[in-house]
């Protein structure tokens, strides 16, 4: 856990425990349409219920818990879902971010990637707070030896694109297409950081 503190407020940034899951989803759920739109991981908040958002809740809830989600690591990355929290004074979740692991595609040793996603609740953007969630969350993933993270925003998502910047990403494609919103698709910049050059 590191603790930070922003503009006068207190916030740790934790590993996401089983009791914090449910909050998560309500934090989500609230979260500004533009928000929303800008941030769709399909498994958090109420409104994609499907078979797949249930199956990734499993993930979820199994990697909520460090001692399965060590093991699951180990034998099964594929579905390993690595997720932290932003609590503003210890009650609120200000912040969610997640990698989700999987094996490198082009690297015949066990070599693991991840994809990052990140959120932070309308009245906490602008502060700090993903720049601090976005390095704790790289810091995790040096911990667990992964190689390399991708990042994916849509191309005129300025604010994460700076974020990522900051944080060390380098862009590396635009994938036209890649990502539905309504009927319509859009561009997604994608955008990495190698951790662990020696993994
Ligand atoms: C993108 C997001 C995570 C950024 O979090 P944040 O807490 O608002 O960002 P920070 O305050 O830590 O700012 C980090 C950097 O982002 C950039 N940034 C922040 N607010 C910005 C704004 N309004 N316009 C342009 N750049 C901005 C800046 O480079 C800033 O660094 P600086 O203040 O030193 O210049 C947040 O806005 C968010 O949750 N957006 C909706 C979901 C989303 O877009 N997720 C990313 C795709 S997965």
């Amino acid at each position: 856990m590191r603790e930070v503190t922003l503009e006068d407020k207190l916030y740790s940034i934790e590993e996401l425990t089983v009791p914090r899951i449910w909050a998560v989803h309500k934090m989500y759920d609230r979260l500004s349409t533009e928000s929303k739109f800008l941030f769709l991981p399909g498994f958090l908040g109420s409104e994609g219920i499907g078979i797949r958002w249930f199956l990734l809740q499993i993930c979820l809830l199994l990697c909520s818990i460090k001692s399965v989600r060590r093991l699951l690591l180990l034998v099964v990355p594929q579905f390993v879902i690595l997720p932290l929290v932003a609590m503003k004074e210890r009650k609120e979740i200000a912040g969610f971010t997640y990698l989700r692991v999987y094996p490198h595609k082009l690297s015949n040793e066990r070599r693991l990637t991840a994809d990052l996603g990140i959120a932070i609740a309308d009245s906490h953007q602008g502060k700090g707070l993903g720049f601090e969630l976005t390095r704790a969350v790289i810091d995790w993933a040096k911990e667990q030896s992964l190689s390399e993270i991708t990042a994916y925003c849509l191309v005129d998502n300025t604010r994460a694109i700076q974020l990522f910047r900051k944080s060390g990403f380098s862009e590396t494609r635009i994938i036209r297409g890649r990502a539905t919103r309504g009927m319509t698709k859009h561009d997604v910049q994608e955008m990495k950081l190698a951790v662990n050059n020696d993994v």
